[in-house]
């Protein structure tokens, strides 16, 4: 979908739900990045990445909290508004944030509003069918859902911690029975994080609507990863990770530079100054 060739179809100036069922259908894998800021959006909106996810990973990867369950609702607003402001052509989903819709869907659906409100043109919330309920609620507003199922960052204490999931077949089948689940209830994709590849590829066949994987091996319809992992800046170096480059050492190098600059009088010369 983001590679047009001359014989495929054109690149469509906007990114829709249909465009990510189309590239599950003709077996093409599709990009998402998480993105919580004007310039990195607007970076990965010119790299053609087909979603942009306004994470709750922001809480630890911007807001410097340990877990995601940290991030609140209002932090969502804040972040989802800065990049739906900042992009055209992706499609932007934003977190609904832990505690804003496990309650119930009159919860589930006041979050959701909000966040569509803020510019969100879908949103993502976490689990099985034990969240059919509130996803189908959102799809009847009108408000596309993705669901996330595998390792869910909102249950890291229940989970007791980062670990991959469904490696037995008991619960590899809850894996496909969940995933099934919710897009009974109209969710449009999954996220599968955390998920032996064999069992990705047995959900993603299962399944209609397309996966996305992080952490789930190469069968999935589409893949993410949190930008700042991508890019080599958090350090993180989780199997499941590759860094694209190494942001971390080039931002190090041209702050020392600037330092030694500052410091040795050279910067800012007669070309940075006012006459
Ligand atoms: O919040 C997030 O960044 C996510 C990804 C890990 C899929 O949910």
């Amino acid at each position: 979908m983001s590679t047009p060739s001359p014989a495929g179809p054109p690149a469509p100036a906007k990114i829709r739900l249909r465009h990510l069922q189309e590239a599950k259908t003709r077996g093409r894998p599709f990009s998402m990045l998480t993105a919580y800021d004007q310039f990195s959006a607007q970076v990965f909106e010119e790299a053609g990445i087909e979603v942009l996810l306004v994470g709750d990973s922001v809480g630890s990867t911007v807001l410097g909290h340990t877990t995601t369950t940290a991030t609140t609702h209002q932090d969502m607003l804040t972040f989802t508004g800065a990049v739906t402001r900042s992009v055209h052509r992706p499609l932007v989903v934003s977190d609904l944030a832990f505690g804003t819709y496990e309650a119930g869907t009159a919860e589930a659906l006041r979050h959701g509003v909000e966040l569509v409100r803020a510019g969100a043109e879908a949103v993502k919330l976490e689990g099985g069918a034990e969240v059919a309920a509130q996803i189908r609620t959102l799809v009847t507003a009108g408000i596309p859902v993705m669901g996330h199922l595998g390792f869910t960052p909102q249950s890291v204490n229940a989970l007791s911690g980062h670990r991959v999931q469904g490696r037995d077949e008991e619960a590899a089948q809850k894996l496909v029975d969940d995933a099934l689940a919710v897009q009974d209830a109209g969710a449009f994709a999954v996220v599968l994080e955390l998920v032996p590849a064999a069992v990705a590829a047995r959900v993603t066949e299962a399944l209609r609507v397309p996966t996305i994987g992080i952490g789930a091996g190469p069968h999935c319809d589409g893949q993410v990863l949190v930008w700042q992992d991508m890019a080599g800046l958090s350090g993180f170096h989780g199997k499941f990770v590759k860094a694209f480059a190494d942001l971390r050492g080039d931002l190090q190098r041209a702050a020392a530079e600037y330092r030694e600059e500052v410091v040795a009088g050279t910067y800012p010369g007669p070309e940075h100054s006012f006459d």
